[in-house]
């Protein structure tokens, strides 16, 4: 019967206490071959691991042989789901000891995703208009639109010189609020420039003006090791949010871990089956947390797989996780400050990489954003992101576009014209790349910095993206939905 031990088995590092080699695990369709405009195949550069990751193999594997066990948790009597109840919570426990959760004190609520995460955080705090939500201009949409319209949400500064967060103002705007901040929402590292918060040095702060600390870690928990610390610690984290699609587990799931005790006060996020004791025509008695915040059938098989994917990590050691990152960021920003044209955003340093995560964005002069990518995919075979990432604030930051630009872009906007719209070029990098992967991205930016491509390139008007004239991707030979026959064996 599978458990999360076998996949340690699949990937061949089985033996308990005996430090495992580096070793990069599997990761599904991290080398398959991809079309060019000029007809060529080339295996794919997939450089895009800050929007998701692709998945493991051994996850996939462990998912294949959960499968047919699959039955709803907590409420069968039969052994299916007596098993998958105790999978479960036995990946709950993996989550929240991958952070360094209390035992007793924390407790783990499954979600979609750290927006999910981070929206049921919103909902379950009671903010009134007087108090204060404090968060940073480095934040992606869902660390800061979930706590507009329920507290007054102020916005730490960075630090001009390098985009850095600005602790002083972080410590001026606690001071100032003189006990209304009730919480400061930042994350555990931006998804553009790559810069990792002092988010212990940020709690002390926090609590010593009486406010909770919640941690957006989506981009930080693949990449460095999380400890919450114990609740007396000053630098303890009160939330940490973050999701699977990002730890190369991309079914559907991602985990709040922390206190049980605001939990025990909150009211359900969502309302339904699973959050109750009893029901009366007149009144509810709600259970217990966590059962209180998972209303219905949660994503069994995601949480699984994510279980599955944090024993990788674990097995691999987030510290070698990150030494392969940065020798590849460092190969990479190397070599990007020899082409002339680029801007990097935020620190580039690459001898300074210990605070700083492998996402490298940046422009090329006189080469608008989304063509770039455009030629990154078709006529390299590179996949990355362009646009604002979700979090316009800061790109808007980090170009300077004014108030008055700002205006007129969104004018546009609503009128259907996309194509102005600000933005930048975002090139991350995960487990499975190599130092090939970087040195074909340089390859491929020399040449865009120098002008040269091969396609004739149109924008469209709604979208803004760039398509060379004249070619599509082909999909017909890629998986298609099942027509319903049974399938082979
Ligand atoms: N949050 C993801 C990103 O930064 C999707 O691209």
């Amino acid at each position: 019967m599978a458990s999360v031990q076998d996949v340690d088995q699949q990937l061949g590092c089985s033996e308990e206490g005996q430090a495992p080699e580096f070793f990069v695990p599997e990761v599904l369709g991290a080398d398959h071959r991809v079309p060019l405009l000029s007809g060529a195949w080339v295996r794919q550069i997939f450089l895009d691991n800050a929007a998701s990751t692709k998945p493991f193999r051994a996850v996939s594997t462990f998912l294949r042989d959960m499968e047919g066990y699959y039955s709803n948790i907590h409420r069968g009597t039969g052994f299916d789901s007596n098993f998958c109840t105790q999978r479960y919570e036995e990946a709950r426990e993996i989550v929240k000891r991958f952070v360094g959760g209390d035992p007793e004190r924390d407790i783990v609520i499954p979600v979609r995703n750290s927006t999910e995460g981070l929206n049921l955080l919103a909902t379950s705090f009671d903010l009134q208009p007087e108090q204060i939500v404090l968060t940073t201009l480095l934040e992606h949409h869902s660390n800061d639109l979930p706590w507009r319209g329920k507290a007054a949400v102020r916005y730490v500064h960075l630090r001009p010189e390098d985009a850095r967060l600005d602790l002083a103002d972080l410590e001026a705007q606690l001071q100032a609020a003189q006990g209304r901040v009730r919480l400061v929402a930042v994350t555990g590292a931006s998804n553009i420039t790559g810069e990792v918060l002092p988010v212990h040095r940020v709690a002390e702060l926090a609590h010593r003006h009486g406010a909770q600390v919640v941690i957006d870690a989506a981009q930080l928990a693949p990449h460095r090791s999380i400890d919450m610390r114990p609740h007396e610690d000053p630098g303890h984290l009160d939330f940490v949010v973050f999701s699977a699609h990002k730890m190369n587990s991309p079914y559907g799931e991602g985990a709040i871990v922390g206190r049980r005790d605001h939990f025990a006060e909150a009211v359900p996020y969502l309302q339904g089956g699973g959050t109750v004791y009893s029901v009366s025509l007149d009144h509810v008695v709600w259970a217990d947390p966590p059962d209180r915040q998972e209303a219905g059938t949660p994503n069994v098989l995601g949480l699984f797989a994510l279980g599955a994917a944090i024993r990788i990590y674990e097995r691999i050691g987030l510290d070698r996780v990150a030494a392969h990152e940065a020798e590849l960021t460092r190969c990479l920003l190397r070599g990007m400050h020899q082409i002339p044209g680029l801007a990097i955003f935020g620190r580039s340093d690459p001898e300074e990489l210990d605070d700083r995560l492998g996402v490298v964005t940046f422009i090329v002069e006189d080469v608008p954003h989304q063509l770039a990518a455009a030629v990154l995919s078709y006529e390299h075979g590179i996949a990355v992101r362009s646009g604002c990432f979700c979090a316009h604030p800061l790109i808007k930051h980090l170009l300077g576009v004014s108030r008055e630009e700002e205006s007129s872009l969104e004018q546009k906007i609503r009128q259907g014209d996309r194509r102005f719209i600000p933005g930048a070029v975002r090139a991350s990098i995960g487990l499975h790349n190599t130092a090939e992967d970087v040195e074909r991205l340089l390859v491929a930016l020399r040449e865009i910095a120098a002008r040269r491509w091969q396609g004739d390139y149109a924008q469209d008007v709604e979208t803004g993206e760039f398509h060379p004239r004249g070619f599509r991707f082909d999909f017909r030979n890629c998986p298609a939905f099942p027509d319903g026959r049974p399938a082979r064996r």
